[in-house]
């Protein structure tokens, strides 16, 4: 381990660690009875309590309490920013209208983008802000915003300055995604190449000429994009400089997981319907799988994704909430880990590994955070729990007793109420 001499600004002690660092040779990546020492935002030093160094100098200390420490959690697809409710839709569809014939209806995802494009872009905020706090509340310190409910210029944009100004406003790391081609406005009806002509032309440049996004996304599947569609907007996106990541398999078989690996893509999302090409491409490539137990839940799917091959393929695959007003109106991480294990079969380790060090890598910052370990982001949470399993295997309402944020303490929500 590095030695660490002097002055810092931060020393977590008395914790028990679940670093999720793969060269920790332990179960979630643990060490008993540590410490973490932190320093202008990056951990300088981690290791057991007992070697700490003597001089050491923190100018603040906790104590953990025999508390366990995970990495910030990673929320790695969510369509966050929104307007609108569509409590209506799920009525509809235990009355037995399906997903995908209330969006040929011109539900659906088009009626969240009549009422985002009606909205402001302080209203827009306004009505994003509970979700984000929701999740920030349990120790999520990075999340992944997509467009893609303005489906024009000016509303796509409003979305993604939505997301950058609640970056600017809350203790947490904001990854931006163009997801213009999420669904064919009714303007383009019948002309869906000329709408995906207009996202590569007049729509993705400005994003990337105004930095608004990192990564494009696309909905790959008969009720939104087909494959030449997908691949013209990842063609543009890669001459643009912007990494890409695909909604594909949710509904059936399109093979844009293959087409995703050769793009290079940092995520599949969804994936109920992934075949074994499907599996093998990724298992030839740097994509991770990312599941969404939450839509899989709310549309009652009955197709599972591939998991067991998957995990015999040796796939990272990450959890999300696909938190969005349809298919998954739901802002917890927590909840999405236990769904992993209970409707997917993930292991509680698997889920947590979904939710920190492969959610890391599903928005491209895996070199920087995602596991605890000397020079990676200080961004962590402590949990009062006895077991690193706890956090899939129970939902009793804890929250963490605090969060690291860029070596930053937050205070947690639930100790400031009980103040
Ligand atoms: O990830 N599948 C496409 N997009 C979202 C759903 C969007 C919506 O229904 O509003 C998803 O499930
Ligand atoms: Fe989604």
């Amino acid at each position: 381990m590095t030695k660490i001499t002097g002055n810092c600004d931060l020393l977590i002690n008395n914790v028990h660690l679940a670093t999720m660092d793969p060269d920790v040779d332990s179960h979630y990546g643990e060490i008993l009875n540590a410490a973490v020492v932190i320093h202008e935002g990056i951990i300088q030093w981690l290791g057991s309590s007992d070697q700490l160094p003597d001089n050491l100098q923190p100018e603040k200390t906790i104590n953990g309490q025999g508390q366990w420490l995970t990495p910030g959690l990673i929320d790695c697809h969510t369509h966050l920013v929104y307007a609108g409710d569509r409590s209506r839709e799920f009525e509809q569809r235990l009355e037995g209208v399906s997903y995908s014939e209330i969006a040929r209806q011109g539900g659906g995802i088009m009626s969240t983008v009549n009422a985002t494009r009606q909205c402001s872009l302080d209203q827009l905020i306004e009505q994003s802000r509970p979700r984000l706090e929701a999740l920030i509340s349990e120790g999520v310190t990075t999340v992944e915003i997509k467009s893609g409910y303005g489906l024009n210029l000016e509303t796509e944009l409003k979305i993604l300055k939505a997301a950058r100004e609640l970056e600017q406003q809350y203790p947490v790391r904001i990854e931006k995604t163009f997801l213009g081609a999420h669904t064919l406005p009714p303007e383009y009806s019948g002309k869906a190449d000329e709408y995906i002509q207009t996202v590569c032309e007049e729509m993705l440049p400005v994003v990337a000429e105004e930095k608004l996004a990192s990564s494009v996304d696309v909905f790959c599947e008969n009720i939104a994009f087909n494959l030449q569609q997908t691949e013209q907007v990842f063609q543009k996106a890669k001459n643009l400089g912007l990494r890409v990541k695909l909604h594909a398999e949710q509904l059936s078989d399109s093979q844009g997981t293959q087409l995703a690996t050769r793009y290079k893509a940092l995520s599949v999302d969804h994936l109920e319907y992934l075949g074994d090409e499907g599996v093998n491409a990724l298992e030839n490539s740097t994509t991770v799988a990312t599941l969404l137990p939450g839509a899989f839940y709310f549309l009652r799917e009955t197709r599972l994704p591939p998991i067991d091959k998957l995990r015999a393929s040796g796939i990272p695959m990450a959890l999300a909430t696909d938190l969005n007003p349809g298919t998954s109106p739901l802002a917890s991480l927590r909840l999405m880990m236990n769904m992993g294990c209970t409707l997917f079969g993930l292991t509680p380790s698997e889920a947590l590994a979904g939710v920190t060090r492969n959610a890391a890598r599903a928005v491209g910052l895996q070199d920087k955070m995602g596991i605890i370990r000397a020079g990676y982001q200080a961004d962590l949470a402590l949990w009062p729990v006895q077991n690193p399993a706890s956090l899939a295997a129970t939902l009793n309402g804890e929250k963490p007793s605090l969060t690291v944020f860029e070596g930053r303490v937050l205070q947690s929500m639930t100790r400031s109420m009980n103040r």
